[in-house]
């Protein structure tokens, strides 16, 4: 297949691009590099480096190639920022997503895979695993605009041919190094987990212990970036091949807690990890684990990665790499 990827410069896409290439297909990166890195783009992709609401540049890229579907990642993920700027989001995660949905049907192209967040399940009660029937209840400005672009497909089921994945917490790096996490200002914690321990920084703060869960931490479900990657594959041959539109959870169906991944990573490096408790951030939710048995049932994916240890020497192998690059 020859697929049109927006965010390929990012740490989800550039995964998606090495797990469609390394299949044989073929990849057209979209990316304005706001928060990617060109050389997370694989040598044999194509690379365009423009914004996904130009209308110009896209549209004569759609005119001049064949493509079979859109794979969606561009957008930006802090939730922090979010609740502080939700302008930035709701422009770019919704709006802009929205024009580039219409840029491609006008062209031709209506078959989209698009990224979007278990943030939109919000919180939900104690020992419940969150399907895809789950009422939405997005406790952020971040969660709220993939919510919105998700109802934009819903709404336009006649015009466009849809996959939603909603990622539950993405994590680990390519097991060749090929690609991996590179943002400066992560808030993802096994990324600073990996930073501390090559010294990057020197604690981790751990935001909130008092939730309702068996350590006090929050709770969520770390999916390995390679697993997402392929799971975009098949999605996209289901796409294809049934030409149906669907919404699915990614994640494996199981929780950690954030202590339970810091006494994991402090096994890993032998207890170089400082951490600090400090409050609830905003918009934080207690605990979301996916229900899995969905997309288990809808397509050919099993996961090859799910294991908490080796995403975590995943994403320490990629740090020790980005880190003996800088110095
Ligand atoms: N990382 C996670 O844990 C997670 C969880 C749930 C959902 N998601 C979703 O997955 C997608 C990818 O996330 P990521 O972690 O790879 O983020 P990322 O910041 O690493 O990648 C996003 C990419 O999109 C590009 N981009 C942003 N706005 C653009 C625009 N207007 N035009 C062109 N390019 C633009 C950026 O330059 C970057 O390369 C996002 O849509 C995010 O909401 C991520």
């Amino acid at each position: 297949m020859n697929v049109l990827l927006t965010g390929g410069a990012g740490y989800i896409g550039s995964h998606a691009v090495l797990s469609l290439l390394d299949s044989g297909h073929k990849v057209h990166v979209i990316d304005n590099l706001s928060t990617g890195h060109e050389v997370l783009i694989p040598e044999n992709a194509k690379f365009t480096n423009c914004n996904i609401n130009d209308e110009k540049v896209i549209s004569s890229i759609l005119q001049s190639n064949k493509y079979d579907l859109l794979m969606h990642f561009a957008g930006f993920i802090q939730v922090e920022e979010s609740v502080q700027h939700p302008k930035k989001y709701f422009e770019n995660n919704t709006d802009n997503a929205i024009k580039l949905f219409n840029i491609c049907k006008k062209n031709g192209l209506n078959k989209i895979v698009f990224s979007s967040t278990a943030a939109a399940y919000g919180s939900v009660s104690e020992n419940k695993l969150i399907d895809e029937n789950t009422n939405l209840n997005p406790q952020n400005p971040y969660a709220e605009s993939k919510i919105r672009t998700e109802n934009f497909l819903f709404n336009n089921e006649e015009d466009f041919k849809f996959i939603i994945l909603r990622y539950f917490n993405v994590a680990g790096a390519d097991k060749s190094l090929r690609s991996g996490q590179i943002s400066k200002r992560s808030t993802h914690l096994i990324k600073v987990l990996s930073e501390v321990i090559v010294g990057k920084r020197d604690h981790i703060e751990i935001y909130g212990n008092n939730y309702n869960t068996h350590d006090g931490t929050a709770i969520r479900d770390y999916i390995h970036v390679s697993d997402l990657a392929d799971i975009h594959l098949e999605v996209a041959k289901y796409l294809l091949k049934n030409s149906k539109s669907n919404l699915f959870n990614c994640g494996y169906g199981k929780g950690f807690s954030v202590l339970d991944v810091v006494d994991t990573a402090n096994r890993i490096c032998k207890n170089k990890i400082i951490y600090k408790f400090s409050d609830r951030r905003e918009g934080d939710v207690e605990k979301l684990i996916a229900e899995t048995s969905k997309i288990l049932t809808h397509i050919e994916w099993e996961p090859k990665y799910n294991n908490l240890e080796d995403i975590i020497n995943s994403s320490i192998k990629w740090e020790e790499k980005i880190n003996a690059a800088n110095t």
